[in-house]
Protein backbone atom coordinates (compact mmCIF):
# COMPACT_ATOMS: atom_id res chain seq x y z
CA UNK A 1 0.00 0.00 0.00
CA UNK A 2 1.37 3.45 -0.65
CA UNK A 3 0.87 6.76 1.41
CA UNK A 4 1.25 10.22 1.31
CA UNK A 5 2.18 12.35 3.97
CA UNK A 6 0.63 16.39 4.50
CA UNK A 7 -0.31 18.38 7.18
CA UNK A 8 -3.54 19.48 8.79
CA UNK A 9 -3.08 22.47 11.03
CA UNK A 10 0.45 22.11 11.28
CA UNK A 11 0.21 18.52 12.19
CA UNK A 12 1.83 16.10 10.57
CA UNK A 13 0.01 13.02 9.24
CA UNK A 14 0.94 10.02 6.60
CA UNK A 15 -2.56 8.20 5.41
CA UNK A 16 -2.87 5.87 2.91
CA UNK A 17 -3.02 6.69 -0.50
CA UNK A 18 -6.97 7.53 -1.52
CA UNK A 19 -7.82 8.90 2.14
CA UNK A 20 -9.95 11.61 1.62
CA UNK A 21 -8.92 14.80 3.92
CA UNK A 22 -11.73 14.48 6.18
CA UNK A 23 -11.02 11.07 7.25
CA UNK A 24 -7.35 11.83 7.55
CA UNK A 25 -8.23 14.46 10.05
CA UNK A 26 -10.49 12.64 11.70
CA UNK A 27 -7.67 10.30 11.85
CA UNK A 28 -5.38 12.62 13.14
CA UNK A 29 -8.17 13.79 16.15
CA UNK A 30 -8.92 17.28 14.56
CA UNK A 31 -12.91 18.07 14.09
CA UNK A 32 -14.37 19.14 10.87
CA UNK A 33 -18.18 19.37 10.73
CA UNK A 34 -20.23 17.49 8.32
CA UNK A 35 -23.68 17.20 7.34
CA UNK A 36 -24.12 15.18 4.18
CA UNK A 37 -21.09 12.62 5.09
CA UNK A 38 -21.79 9.05 6.11
CA UNK A 39 -18.69 6.66 6.24
CA UNK A 40 -21.41 4.22 5.84
CA UNK A 41 -22.96 5.05 2.48
CA UNK A 42 -21.13 6.66 -0.99
CA UNK A 43 -19.50 10.40 -0.66
CA UNK A 44 -22.09 12.95 -2.04
CA UNK A 45 -20.32 16.04 -1.21
CA UNK A 46 -23.47 18.45 -1.42
CA UNK A 47 -23.90 20.83 1.91
CA UNK A 48 -20.45 22.15 1.98
CA UNK A 49 -20.01 22.33 5.40
CA UNK A 50 -16.92 20.41 5.95
CA UNK A 51 -15.01 23.08 3.38
CA UNK A 52 -11.13 23.47 4.34
CA UNK A 53 -8.71 25.84 2.88
CA UNK A 54 -6.04 24.41 0.98
CA UNK A 55 -3.10 26.53 -0.37
CA UNK A 56 -3.00 26.24 -4.20
CA UNK A 57 -6.62 25.22 -4.43
CA UNK A 58 -9.07 28.54 -5.79
CA UNK A 59 -11.44 27.20 -3.57
CA UNK A 60 -12.24 25.80 -0.83
CA UNK A 61 -12.86 22.31 -1.07
CA UNK A 62 -14.91 20.02 0.29
CA UNK A 63 -12.95 17.80 2.65
CA UNK A 64 -15.05 14.75 2.55
CA UNK A 65 -14.72 14.46 -1.19
CA UNK A 66 -11.01 15.78 -1.76
CA UNK A 67 -8.34 12.87 -1.28
CA UNK A 68 -4.75 13.64 0.23
CA UNK A 69 -1.69 14.65 -1.99
CA UNK A 70 2.05 14.28 -1.19
CA UNK A 71 2.98 17.48 0.60
CA UNK A 72 -0.57 18.68 0.90
CA UNK A 73 -0.62 21.48 3.32
CA UNK A 74 -4.59 21.97 5.15
CA UNK A 75 -5.72 24.63 7.29
CA UNK A 76 -9.23 23.62 8.81
CA UNK A 77 -10.49 26.57 10.78
CA UNK A 78 -8.76 29.39 9.14
CA UNK A 79 -11.19 32.49 8.99
CA UNK A 80 -11.70 32.13 5.43
CA UNK A 81 -13.20 28.74 6.39
CA UNK A 82 -15.17 29.37 9.27
CA UNK A 83 -16.77 32.42 7.33
CA UNK A 84 -17.66 29.61 4.56
CA UNK A 85 -19.23 27.77 6.96
CA UNK A 86 -20.79 30.40 8.86
CA UNK A 87 -22.42 31.45 5.20
CA UNK A 88 -23.44 27.80 4.78
CA UNK A 89 -25.58 27.95 8.01
CA UNK A 90 -26.68 31.00 7.37
CA UNK A 91 -28.34 29.46 4.01
CA UNK A 92 -29.91 26.78 5.86
CA UNK A 93 -31.46 28.86 8.40
CA UNK A 94 -33.16 31.02 5.89
CA UNK A 95 -35.46 28.27 4.87
CA UNK A 96 -35.38 26.19 8.50
CA UNK A 97 -38.02 26.55 11.49
CA UNK A 98 -36.92 28.31 14.17
CA UNK A 99 -38.49 26.48 16.54
CA UNK A 100 -35.31 24.47 18.58
CA UNK A 101 -36.97 24.82 22.12
CA UNK A 102 -39.85 22.66 20.71
CA UNK A 103 -38.34 20.13 18.02
CA UNK A 104 -38.03 16.61 19.18
CA UNK A 105 -34.27 16.96 18.14
CA UNK A 106 -33.65 20.01 20.62
CA UNK A 107 -29.98 19.27 21.90
CA UNK A 108 -29.40 16.33 19.21
CA UNK A 109 -29.15 18.28 15.72
CA UNK A 110 -26.21 18.73 14.09
CA UNK A 111 -27.38 22.30 12.25
CA UNK A 112 -28.02 23.77 16.06
CA UNK A 113 -24.76 22.42 17.03
CA UNK A 114 -23.33 23.92 14.08
CA UNK A 115 -24.69 27.54 14.54
CA UNK A 116 -23.92 27.56 18.20
CA UNK A 117 -19.98 26.32 17.25
CA UNK A 118 -20.15 29.26 14.80
CA UNK A 119 -21.65 31.78 16.27
CA UNK A 120 -24.88 31.98 13.99
CA UNK A 121 -28.12 33.19 15.67
CA UNK A 122 -29.93 34.64 12.82
CA UNK A 123 -29.63 34.32 9.00
CA UNK A 124 -28.68 37.52 6.85
CA UNK A 125 -30.48 35.98 4.64
CA UNK A 126 -34.34 36.44 3.25
CA UNK A 127 -36.90 34.94 1.05
CA UNK A 128 -39.58 32.28 0.89
CA UNK A 129 -39.84 30.07 2.99
CA UNK A 130 -40.99 26.18 2.62
CA UNK A 131 -44.30 25.08 4.04
CA UNK A 132 -45.12 21.66 3.32
CA UNK A 133 -47.80 19.88 5.77
CA UNK A 134 -46.07 17.26 8.27
CA UNK A 135 -46.33 13.49 6.99
CA UNK A 136 -47.21 11.07 10.21
CA UNK A 137 -49.44 8.73 7.91
CA UNK A 138 -47.73 6.06 9.15
CA UNK A 139 -47.50 4.29 12.71
CA UNK A 140 -43.60 4.91 13.44
CA UNK A 141 -41.65 7.82 11.35
CA UNK A 142 -42.55 11.61 11.30
CA UNK A 143 -41.02 13.57 8.07
CA UNK A 144 -41.15 17.19 8.13
CA UNK A 145 -40.20 18.54 5.06
CA UNK A 146 -39.66 21.93 6.32
CA UNK A 147 -36.92 21.06 8.51
CA UNK A 148 -34.94 18.91 5.38
CA UNK A 149 -31.51 20.50 4.90
CA UNK A 150 -31.44 18.14 1.51
CA UNK A 151 -28.54 16.18 2.69
CA UNK A 152 -29.41 13.14 1.03
CA UNK A 153 -28.13 11.00 3.81
CA UNK A 154 -31.54 9.08 4.16
CA UNK A 155 -32.11 8.75 0.42
CA UNK A 156 -28.18 7.27 0.21
CA UNK A 157 -28.88 4.88 3.15
CA UNK A 158 -32.79 3.39 2.00
CA UNK A 159 -31.56 3.15 -1.37
CA UNK A 160 -27.69 0.99 0.22
CA UNK A 161 -30.46 -1.90 0.15
CA UNK A 162 -31.90 -2.05 -3.85
CA UNK A 163 -35.32 -3.79 -2.48
CA UNK A 164 -36.26 -1.26 -0.40
CA UNK A 165 -34.78 2.52 -1.97
CA UNK A 166 -38.44 3.86 -1.08
CA UNK A 167 -37.24 7.68 -1.49
CA UNK A 168 -35.33 9.90 -3.62
CA UNK A 169 -34.95 13.55 -4.11
CA UNK A 170 -37.82 15.21 -6.28
CA UNK A 171 -38.61 18.33 -8.18
CA UNK A 172 -36.35 20.95 -8.91
CA UNK A 173 -34.60 24.00 -7.44
CA UNK A 174 -36.42 25.93 -4.31
CA UNK A 175 -39.21 23.21 -4.83
CA UNK A 176 -36.93 20.01 -4.06
CA UNK A 177 -37.66 17.82 -1.77
CA UNK A 178 -37.28 13.72 -0.72
CA UNK A 179 -40.02 11.92 -2.17
CA UNK A 180 -41.49 8.71 -1.87
CA UNK A 181 -42.83 7.23 -5.69
CA UNK A 182 -45.71 9.45 -6.87
CA UNK A 183 -44.48 11.62 -4.06
CA UNK A 184 -47.09 9.87 -1.60
CA UNK A 185 -47.27 9.99 2.07
CA UNK A 186 -44.57 7.46 3.66
CA UNK A 187 -47.94 5.45 4.58
CA UNK A 188 -49.25 5.10 1.36
CA UNK A 189 -45.75 3.73 -0.05
CA UNK A 190 -43.76 0.64 0.29
CA UNK A 191 -41.48 1.91 3.48
CA UNK A 192 -41.45 -0.99 6.03
CA UNK A 193 -39.98 1.71 8.47
CA UNK A 194 -36.66 -0.24 9.02
CA UNK A 195 -36.14 3.62 10.81
CA UNK A 196 -32.35 3.48 9.03
CA UNK A 197 -33.45 7.30 7.38
CA UNK A 198 -34.18 8.58 10.67
CA UNK A 199 -31.23 7.52 12.52
CA UNK A 200 -29.05 9.34 10.02
CA UNK A 201 -30.84 12.46 9.72
CA UNK A 202 -28.74 15.21 11.37
CA UNK A 203 -31.89 17.19 11.67
CA UNK A 204 -35.25 17.01 12.93
CA UNK A 205 -37.22 16.36 9.33
CA UNK A 206 -37.22 12.74 10.24
CA UNK A 207 -38.17 11.56 13.86
CA UNK A 208 -39.80 8.32 15.42
CA UNK A 209 -43.45 8.90 15.95
CA UNK A 210 -43.59 6.32 19.07
CA UNK A 211 -40.86 8.60 20.96
CA UNK A 212 -42.91 12.34 20.53
CA UNK A 213 -42.95 13.85 23.05
CA UNK A 214 -41.77 11.37 25.99
CA UNK A 215 -39.14 13.24 26.56
CA UNK A 216 -35.65 15.39 25.51
CA UNK A 217 -32.96 13.59 24.01
CA UNK A 218 -30.22 14.02 27.05
CA UNK A 219 -33.18 12.27 29.02
CA UNK A 220 -33.13 9.33 27.03
CA UNK A 221 -30.41 5.95 26.43
CA UNK A 222 -29.38 5.16 22.89
CA UNK A 223 -29.84 1.42 22.16
CA UNK A 224 -29.38 -0.99 19.04
CA UNK A 225 -31.62 -2.55 17.68
CA UNK A 226 -31.61 -4.99 14.33
CA UNK A 227 -34.11 -4.69 11.42
CA UNK A 228 -35.97 -7.88 11.00
CA UNK A 229 -37.52 -6.72 7.33
CA UNK A 230 -34.88 -9.19 5.44
CA UNK A 231 -32.29 -11.39 6.29
CA UNK A 232 -29.63 -8.42 6.21
CA UNK A 233 -29.24 -8.17 9.85
CA UNK A 234 -28.83 -4.47 9.92
CA UNK A 235 -28.40 -3.22 13.36
CA UNK A 236 -28.67 1.04 13.82
CA UNK A 237 -29.44 2.94 17.16
FE1 LIG B 1 -18.69 17.24 3.09
FE2 LIG B 1 -21.34 17.60 3.19
S1 LIG B 1 -20.02 16.80 4.70
S2 LIG B 1 -19.95 18.19 1.62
Amino acid sequence: MSYVSLTIDGINIKVPKGTTVLDAARQAGIFIPTLCHDPAIPRFGACRICVVEIPGMRNLPASCVTECTEGMQVFTESPAVIEARQTILELLLANHPQDCLTCERNGDCRLQDYAFRYGVKESGFTGERKNYPLDDSNPYIIRDANKCILCGRCVRTCNAIPERSVIDFGYRGFGTKIVTAMDTPLGESDCVYCGRCVTVCPVGALTWKPMAGKGRTWEMARQQVTCTFCDSGCTFE
